[in-house]
């Protein structure tokens, strides 16, 4: 199994190192030339291609050859930084290569996620916000998310909760919507788990064109879930 992290470098990214490592996965990865370093305790384990990564000549090296692409879709910018990264990931990736991307809870496959008022209302803030500073543009990851549900490729949006770092708890709990099944109620995920759980997609084809919202499975939501259920 040959696998791209697109977004190698960044914390999520590097978590996914780990865990393709672990599986006996072949990595390569794009990340930004400033960045590169990060990697260096991987050197001779991973191949990486430097650049920014929605450089579509660095992303058509990088993936062409992969039988799995792990994307993270950060929207750093105004330069359609999400979007053009998830294009020419599905411009240039082979027809039947497993395709994970990462994004947040904002995002909606099917407009039957039920968002609490203060879920929108902070989302709404940090968008214009981040428009107002041109740091970061919060829409463009939906402009990416719609391409790759409209891709009819063989693709997986994995839907992050809030994020914090610690150990590994194992492989999160997920949900198809977001404010229906209580098991998601905590809201957090370790962040390692959230790249165990992109990189456990590769392998599962109950996910194929799927956008599955995790929580930590020892969250307290997900546990009282599995207490109520018998589990
Ligand atoms: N943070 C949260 O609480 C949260 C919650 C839910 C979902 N998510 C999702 O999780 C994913 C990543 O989250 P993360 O918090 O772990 O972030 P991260 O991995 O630290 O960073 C993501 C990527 O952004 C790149 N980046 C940073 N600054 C940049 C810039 N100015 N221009 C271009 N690229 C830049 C990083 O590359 P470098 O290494 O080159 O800086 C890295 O590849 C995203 O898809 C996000 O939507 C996050």
């Amino acid at each position: 199994m040959r696998v791209c992290i697109v977004g190698i470098s960044g914390k999520l990214g590097q978590y996914m190192v780990q865990h393709c490592l672990a599986r006996g996965y072949e990595v390569v990865g794009v990340c930004r030339e400033q960045s590169v370093d990060k990697l260096s305790a991987y050197e001779g384990q991973i191949t990486l291609y430097p650049g920014p990564t929605n450089d579509r000549s660095v992303i058509e090296r990088a993936v062409s050859e992969c039988d799995a692409v792990l994307t993270v879709l950060a929207p750093w910018g105004v330069q359609q930084y999400s979007s053009g990264t998830a294009r020419a990931v599905l411009d240039f990736s082979r027809p039947d290569t497993r395709l994970i991307f990462s994004c947040g809870w904002h995002i909606s496959y099917d407009g039957q996620d039920v968002y609490s008022r203060t879920f929108k209302t902070i989302i709404a803030c940090a968008g214009a916000m981040a428009r107002c500073f041109r740091v970061v543009e919060l829409k463009d990851q939906d402009v990416a998310c719609n391409a790759v549900f409209e891709s009819g490729r063989r693709w997986t949006v994995v839907r992050g909760s809030d994020l914090e770092e610690g150990e590994s708890q194992g492989l999160p709990v997920w949900a198809k919507h977001v404010g229906v099944n209580p098991i998601l109620k905590s809201n957090m995920t370790r962040r390692t788990d959230f790249a165990l759980f992109m990189v456990a997609s590769i392998e599962d084809e109950t996910l194929v064109q799927q956008c599955p919202a995790i929580c930590g499975c020892m969250s307290e939501s997900a546990l009282e879930y599995a207490d109520q259920a018998g589990l």
